[in-house]
Formats: structure tokens, sequence, C-alpha cells
């Protein structure tokens, strides 16, 4: 059977009610990351990119910058160099976009840099449809022609990409990204109006303005982008991971609170750690780059719409959800984001929970405890969930097909076991794939 086939068969076995104690230190962000390593298409030279986590879909675009023409060599622990030398490939193939919705920031660099991509159109993933229309109507704006045939993406710019003033309908994440990339060697100047302001979005900004880019407003909602001839090389650290931090906060509330965690981005929580603070839950600073977790005997309800930054992430909403199950009262989760984020809850009402959901929704019950299952991992986050779920549940829990969870947090079992936590991978023979 072969490596792929295995992954989908992984299940992490977790015996709940351990008190957990220790160490857990925050990675890079793997959303900052991706973004970061598509931006290497843009030059010649030599790109070093460090604090890169060691995840499936880091692996996915390695693999796709790969075969475009990038060669990567990991220089130590989490650095790795990035140089275009010849080009191999323009097309980012179904194989591997399929695997990755990401692969999409592959297209502006490409089209800026070589004039011309094909990229297959991402697969909608279960937490919705997750449509590129956005992005191709700015790439068009700013000179590109695109078709859609047999499922490939084809857009060719022969005489350049031309500056434009872009107005995003809906923040779009990757859409400013794969925007701002493109635009960085545009010619004239581009301005995207309703950019997101997420960390990792001007995390790439920094990366490209040390490539030589023309970039200001990053972190504001207008950002704009004078067109160069060539970017050079540069050498770049990962921001560290919002999301993975604030899952490992939820995490140590949950199993006893004693769990020092680094690289803790507060900077980049302080509406998480509002919400935390109003649930009864301490984010405790103890050093330059280290904080506790403290907690409230009683957790309190809250209510909570996830929004785009800064305000409530929809990537810690199922984690958020698993926490106020614990609470004295009823809460409510709203998820405006996406359409289909909700997974999770018939998995974890098969552990013992009370949650409701009414359109948008989740009304959640207080339960006195979890009972361990078989449940299944359902989108990369809501893994997450599970995870702490079966860490607080009595007994045995099972979760099936954890194959998300390794494409977003790095090594979570050894990172669980290293603070007491009774968790193994076991491979499922009769696991349907
Ligand atoms: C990014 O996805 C993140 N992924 C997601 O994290 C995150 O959940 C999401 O932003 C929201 O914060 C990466 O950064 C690699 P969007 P992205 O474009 O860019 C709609 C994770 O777990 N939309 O900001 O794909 C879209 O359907 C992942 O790491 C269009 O309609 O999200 C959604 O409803 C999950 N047309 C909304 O906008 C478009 O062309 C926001 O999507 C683009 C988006």
């Amino acid at each position: 059977m072969v490596k792929e086939e295995l992954k989908l068969k992984e299940a992490l076995i977790i015996e709940g009610g351990n008190k957990l104690k220790g160490v857990l230190e925050v990675s890079g962000a793997k959303n900052a990351a991706l973004p970061n390593m598509a931006a290497t298409l843009l030059t010649d030279e030599e790109v070093v990119i460090d604090n890169i986590p060691d995840l499936l879909d880091i692996e996915t675009m390695k693999n796709l910058l790969n075969t475009i023409g990038v060669q990567i060599n990991h220089i130590k622990d989490k650095a790795y160099s990035f140089k275009l030398n010849e080009v191999k490939s323009l097309k980012a193939p179904y194989e591997l976009v399929s695997k990755m919705r990401a692969s999409i920031l592959v297209l502006g660099p490409m089209l800026a840099k070589f004039g011309y991509a094909e990229v297959s159109l991402p697969g909608g993933c279960s937490i919705g449809t997750r449509p590129v229309d956005l992005h191709l109507k700015a790439l068009e704006k700013m000179g590109a022609e695109i078709t859609i045939e047999h499922g490939y993406i084809k857009a060719s710019a022969p005489k350049g990409l031309k500056g434009a003033h872009i107005f995003f309908d809906k923040i779009t994440v990757t859409g400013t990204e794969n925007i701002m990339m493109a635009a960085t060697l545009a010619e004239g100047k581009t301005i995207i109006e309703n950019a997101a302001l997420e960390p990792e979005v001007v995390d790439l900004a920094v990366m490209l303005r040390k490539m030589g880019a023309n970039i200001k407003g990053e972190g504001t909602h207008r950002i704009e982008i004078e067109g160069v001839k060539s970017l050079k090389g540069t050498y770049h650290s990962v921001i560290p991971d919002r999301i993975e931090a604030g899952t490992f906060a939820v995490l140590s509330a949950l199993t006893g609170g004693n769990i020092v965690i680094k690289n803790y981005p507060s900077h980049y929580l302080e509406y998480v750690n509002e919400v935390l603070e109003n649930i009864g839950i301490h984010i405790v600073k103890i050093s330059e780059n280290e904080v506790v977790v403290k907690r409230d005997d009683i957790l309190k309800p809250v209510n909570i719409e996830t929004r785009e930054y800064p305000l409530f992430p929809t990537d810690l909403q199922a984690q958020f959800m698993t926490l106020l199950c614990f609470a004295n009262g009823v809460s409510e989760i709203t998820e405006n984001i996406f359409e289909n984020r909700f997974m999770h809850v018939p998995e974890l009402n098969r552990l013992g929970a009370d949650i409701d959901i009414k359109g948008k929704t989740a009304i959640i019950k207080p339960v006195k405890k979890f009972s361990g299952a078989h449940v299944k991992a359902t989108d990369l986050r809501a893994s997450a969930a599970m995870v702490i779920a079966g860490l607080v549940a009595e007994g045995e829990t099972t979760i099936h097909s954890i194959y998300h969870l390794d494409r977003g947090y790095e090594h979570i079992d050894t990172k669980l076991k290293s603070i007491g936590a009774k968790i193994r991978r076991e491979i499922l023979e009769n696991e349907d794939d």
C-alpha cells in the first residue's frame, strides 16, 4: 500500500483524562509559509525562508514549486533555500492542487514572472465550495486572458501584467496575496481595495519588500504596489502560527492548565485573548516569548461571531466550540466566513456534547463530561477540536482519517505525548478509503 493510502487509514487513539504538563512550542504559520514559498517564483535569485513548519501542506507546496522548476534545499532545522532554475513546467497539476487549495497561490507569481500559467481549479473542500472567482476577476483587470478548460485555469499575459485599481467584493486572504504578488512585477501601480488584514498577508508584504517590491499599506484595507522590473533574493523567517497558538491555549485550559506555550503571538491574538478572558481563561506572560494559561473554576458562556481579522478567526471556531461545551451556560457560535464549517458538530455530539445548529449558528448547551468514542476528523481545524475533545473525554477516543490533522499541525501527537498525553497513531486495517 503506498504511503498516501496508508495516510488515509491512519487514526489517532487517545486515552482521555490525563492532566497535561510541560512546554508546547508554536511553529511557523502554515498560512504565511505557503504564500512566502509561492513568492520565490518571482525572482531568479536564491531566497532562504526560515521557521517553515513540517506539514503535509508544506510538502505539497514544495512538490508544486519543484514541478515548476524551483530547486529547494534543506539548509538546517526549519530553514530551506529556494532557487528558480530553468522553468520545467507552467502547469500546476490536478494531483497536487486537489490536495491543497492554497496551490492557487502560484497563479499570480507565475503570471507575473512567466506571462503564462495553468493551474487546476482547486476543488472545494469539506468547509465549502471555496471559489476563486475574485482572484481571476482581479487578474483579468490586470490584463490577463483567462479561460477555464477541462478543470484548468489557463491564464496568459504575454505582454506582462498592468497595474489596476482592484476592488474585492469580499475580503479574501489568498486573493489579496495572489494580487499583491502579481502586482510586484506588473507595469505601473496596483491598488487593492478591501484587502485582507490578516498577519499572514502582512508577513508576505514584508518579505516582498525585502525582495525589492514597492508595497505600502499592508495591514490596512488599501494596499498600493508600484511594479518593478525584477525582484532579488532575501532571507525571511515565517511568523508564528496564531491558530496553532490559540488551539494550544484551549487545550491547556481544558487539560489542567499546566502548559507553558512558547512563541505565543499575543499581538495577533488580542481579540481571541479577550474572548478567552470573558470565558474565564487568562493568558499570563511569564517571559519574553512564553505564556501560561490560567483558568477560573467556572467557565462562562459567550456568543462568538467568526469574522475577518482582527475579529474572531474562523480557523479557531471548532476549537472554541469544544471549549464552550464545558461552560456553565448556553453559548452561541455563528460562522460567517464559510458556508459549511460545522461538520465537527455531529462528531462532538457523539462524544456527549449537546449542540444544535440553526442556520449559521451553533447553540452549545453545557455538559458535564465527554465519553470516548469513534469520531471522524472532517476539516483541518476541526481535527484539532477532536483531539482536544479526546484528551478530555473519559475513556478511549479513536479519531479516524487524521490526514487533515497532519496538514496543519506539526507532529501534534509527538508534541502532546511530550506533555503527558496518552496518544498513539495506528493504521486501521479495515478502514474504508
Ligand atoms: C484562507 O483561505 C486560509 N488559508 C484559510 O485557512 C482561512 O480559513 C481563510 O483564509 C479565512 O480566514 C490560507 O491562507 C492558505 P478567503 P482563503 O479567500 O484565502 C469567499 C486553514 O485551515 N471567496 O479569505 O481560501 C470564500 O468562499 C485554512 O488553514 C469567494 O467567494 O479564504 C469564503 O467564503 C482553512 N471568492 C470567503 O470568501 C474568491 O475568489 C473568505 O475566503 C475567494 C474567496
